[in-house]
């Protein structure tokens, strides 16, 4: 099979982690594969916030926690009131993406800067997941406060996050994909 083809259908979303940090090249490599994804206008108005520090990670996952049980969204109370969740799953290292807010489509340019994290890190073998915590900071006081602390460039907020670390169990075979999903439309 078509070596980046592999890549995609192997990639699973992995929440456990060997405490073992990840080598500085093959972050350097996987951060710049965020770099490299498609943007809008191709302004590539994001930054990669590379956190390595457990006591920010505990602060977020803790104010994201608090945040998720006021939500009006069963599953989020439900992981929010759960004591065993954190919200990074004790990930060493966690790149949090943020976009300029008043640029064209900082969302999605996030989103496909994620994506493009995660193939890199499955092509090297590393485990990562989307973690959305980050994005819900900006709704109190002290998540404004957690968001100002990470330093980030006038005017940007953070949208997701990707958790890496060496995969302590392998991720489960993809699910069959749902059928009826693709239409073409063709000359008649
Ligand atoms: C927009 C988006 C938000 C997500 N948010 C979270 C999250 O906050 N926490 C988490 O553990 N996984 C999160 N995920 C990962 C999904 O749960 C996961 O991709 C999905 O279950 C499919 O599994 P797979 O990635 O192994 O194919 C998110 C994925 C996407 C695309």
């Amino acid at each position: 099979m078509n070596e980046v083809m592999k890549v995609i259908k192997s990639r699973r979303s992995i929440r456990s982690f060997s405490d073992e940090q990840i080598k500085q090249e093959e972050l350097d490599l996987i951060v710049e594969a965020g770099m490299y994804a498609p943007s809008a206008a191709g302004k590539q108005a994001w930054h990669f916030t590379v956190v390595q520090n457990q006591r920010v990670l505990d602060e977020i996952s803790l104010e994201a926690k608090r945040i998720y049980r006021s939500m009006d969204i069963e599953f989020l109370q439900n992981l929010g009131s759960n004591e065993q969740f954190h919200a990074f799953f004790h990930a060493p290292t966690v790149i949090i993406i943020s976009g300029a807010v008043n640029s064209i489509a900082p969302n999605s340019d996030c989103a496909v800067a994620a994506q493009n994290i995660m193939l890199a890190a499955e092509a090297l073998q590393i485990g990562s997941c989307w973690v959305s915590a980050v994005a819900v900071l900006s709704q109190t006081e002290q998540g404004k406060k957690i968001i100002e602390s990470l330093g980030l460039p006038e005017g940007y907020a953070p949208f997701n996050s990707i958790v890496l670390g060496y995969k302590k169990a392998e991720g489960l075979t993809a699910p069959a994909r749902r059928e009826g999903v693709v239409t073409y439309i063709r000359k008649s």
